[in-house]
């Protein structure tokens, strides 16, 4: 835990990663709470407040709820600063929003495409004179978001970059803000795959997944995807080996519904589900594939990917391998063989490596 100077909330990143890692809170959400009109808590939607924070500030505001982890962080911090939040006031993206909502607050997110998404959800649903703090930290928001933002906007006001933290004050006019939010690509094994805003490789296979998918052992068995995105692995391996038994798991909702629509189009029978990691996952695997993720929001993190690690130890089978790629330079060969009997190298190129890990060790000291 550790306390936000400014508002003076106990507070915690969830996952959970050390506060010498990342913190919950940054420069922009103190922009936020010092620029924000008082008294409008309940007149507010938040939006992409990665650990609930600027819920916990404004207990009576509804919040989109995005990410499963979004939900467990909101709700581990406001019960540990008893703070009330009824459940009335979490939103899910297919959720109508309240006709009262005066003013949304945007934790500008990593990418342009998934702002675009949350301006246009409430621009189709809030009225024109709806006020819209876009709120983050500058070096994350490129020139060519502020163009569009101004190019798009009714109304535009940049406040002065504060402790490196951006703020800016629009309303939106009656325009769409685009056209399609479908987009994708067709992989080799002939699987047409799109996504959703936000979505990991929208548009283009990642190189890494292409290289792991060059590799790919036969699978056998049940298999699961972590972290699955648009649903390439699992859509891949079930395509491959369709006696396989197939879940796919990811903590973003555009993620889920994206894996989800791909499986529904393509016709190939899997089942996905929304979690942080394996929690939803309710088999033991025989096989996990995963191409974890190394950034939070705009962070650098390799503690997903370790948890993620360790929940496949934990959940596997005796037996059970778990197949990651990875950038050469992620220090994931020893994280693995902490975990697992055997871990092999077993593809590598001048980026990547490709790691099977063989037979959790169910006993071992912790890091
Ligand atoms: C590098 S992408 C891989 C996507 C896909 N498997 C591929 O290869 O194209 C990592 C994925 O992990 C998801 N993710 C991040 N944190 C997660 C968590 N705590 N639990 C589950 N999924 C998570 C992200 O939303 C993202 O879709």
């Amino acid at each position: 835990m550790i306390i936000w100077p400014k508002t003076g909330l106990s507070l915690q990143c969830y996952p959970i990663v050390p506060s010498h890692v990342s913190q919950p809170w940054d420069a922009a959400d103190d922009y936020l709470i010092e620029s924000l009109p008082t008294g409008n808590d309940i007149t507010t939607l938040l939006i992409n407040d990665r650990h609930g924070v600027l819920a916990c500030h404004y207990p009576k505001a509804h919040s989109l709820i995005s990410q499963f982890c979004v939900k467990q962080a909101l709700l581990r911090n406001s019960s540990t600063n008893k703070i009330d939040i009824s459940d009335t006031q979490l939103l899910t993206e297919n959720q109508p929003l309240p006709n009262h909502i005066t003013d949304v607050v945007i934790k500008i997110p990593k990418s342009v495409d998934l702002l675009q998404h949350w301006l246009e959800l409430c621009r189709q649903q809030l009225p024109s004179e709806t006020r819209y703090w876009l709120a983050g930290m500058s070096k994350h928001i490129p020139t060519s978001w502020l163009k569009w933002l101004q190019q798009h906007s009714h109304s535009y006001q940049q406040y002065p970059i504060a402790r490196k933290a951006r703020l800016m004050v629009i309303t939106l006019g009656l325009q769409p803000l685009y056209k399609n939010q479908w987009f994708g690509y067709k992989t080799a094994d002939e699987i047409q795959l799109l996504a959703l805003p936000g979505v990991f490789s929208r548009n283009s296979m990642d190189i890494g997944s292409q290289f792991l998918l060059q590799h790919l052992p036969a699978l056998s068995g049940q298999v699961v995807d972590l972290g699955c995105g648009n649903g390439l692995l699992a859509l891949t391996c079930k395509k491959r080996y369709p006696a396989c038994e197939v879940y796919a798991t990811d903590d973003a909702w555009q993620a889920v519904e994206s894996c989800r629509y791909n499986a529904k189009q393509s016709q190939l029978d899997i089942n996905v589900l929304q979690g942080n990691g394996l929690s939803n996952i309710a088999i033991q695997p025989d096989w996990v594939l995963c191409n974890p993720p190394f950034h939070d929001g705009a962070k650098q993190l390799t503690d997903i990917a370790i948890m993620m690690f360790e929940q496949s130890a934990k959940k596997l089978k005796d037996d059970g391998r778990l197949l990651v790629i990875a950038n050469r330079h992620l220090p994931y060969f020893k994280a693995l063989s902490k975990r697992f009997q055997t871990v092999k190298t077993i593809a590598s190129n001048s980026k990547f490596h490709v790691y099977l890990a063989n037979t959790p060790k169910r006993q071992r000291l912790t890091d």
